[in-house]
């Protein structure tokens, strides 16, 4: 049965859907199987990221509306072994049927080992049905003060959900952070932010331009050995996390 992780921020463009893919990839690299399911109507982008924007004919809208069984819309990915992905639909006016995604979500537990969902930036039906679904939750934010303080709202509206089990995901950290003052160091971010640490993913232009050509990231990099260590984590492994 797949352990549901849902992947959430308050703040848009924090890396929710980078975070995902290459926690994801880095989960698959270790033989699990891992499917994403993107649930940002109109808006997704995990497509591009993972080089199979010409190959999805159907999306999860077609799903939920019976238009097509679940696995003409899953597709695995040439990114890496054991990764799939559940597109978002593309029509942007989509309203994401909350029984239907949560049958959805269920029923495909038993073919994976994680599921993430990857929920759009703050309130929305997305973050609510992961909320109910989810066996854990990972708050995305970076080091500044909004996006702090929005995932801190995720956070305890997912703690009134009753997600106990939720972690933090700082992203985008780098040089210039400590230089901006704007918080004295990662554990003052921890702090506002109000859940446990599992991972400190560096700024690195790198990235973002071999995800949005849907290139593999080196995974012997500094970025690589992140998500890998990152992985590690969710599968209960005792990897040391520093917090310079
Ligand atoms: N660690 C990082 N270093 C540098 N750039 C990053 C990093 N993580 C993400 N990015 C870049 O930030 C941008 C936003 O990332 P992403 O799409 O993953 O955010 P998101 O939270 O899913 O956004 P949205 O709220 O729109 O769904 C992308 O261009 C991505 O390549
Ligand atoms: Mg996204």
């Amino acid at each position: 049965m797949a352990e549901i992780l849902l992947v959430t921020s308050g703040k848009g463009g924090v890396g929710k859907s980078t975070v995902s893919l290459l926690t994801g990839a880095a989960l698959a690299q270790r033989g699990k199987k891992v499917l994403l399911i993107e649930m940002d109507a109109g808006l997704g982008g995990l497509d591009i990221m993972l080089g199979v924007e010409d190959q999805t004919v159907f999306d999860l809208a077609d799903v939920l509306k019976g238009r097509c069984e679940p696995i003409k819309a899953i597709m695995e990915c040439p990114y890496q072994r054991g990764l799939s992905l559940l597109g978002a639909p593309r029509d942007t006016s989509c309203n994401l049927e909350r029984k239907s995604l949560t049958f959805l979500c269920k029923g495909l537990t038993h073919y994976y080992d994680y599921i993430f969902i990857d929920a759009p930036a703050g309130l929305s039906c997305g973050f609510t049905v992961g909320a109910e679904i989810c066996n854990r939750a990972l708050v995305v934010v970076t080091p500044d003060p909004v996006a702090v303080r929005d995932g801190r709202v995720m956070s305890d509206l997912l703690d009134r959900s009753g997600i106990t089990r939720q972690r933090l995901v700082i992203n985008k950290v780098g040089k210039k952070f400590l230089g901006q003052k704007l918080f004295a160091d990662l554990d003052e971010v921890i702090d506002a932010a109000g859940v446990q640490l599992i991972g400190v993913i560096p700024e690195d232009r790198e990235l973002t331009a071999c995800i949005g050509k849907g290139q593999p990231i080196d995974e012997a990099g500094r970025t690589g050995k992140v998500f890998a260590a990152l992985a590690g984590r969710l599968m209960g492994e005792e990897i040391p996390l520093i917090v310079r």
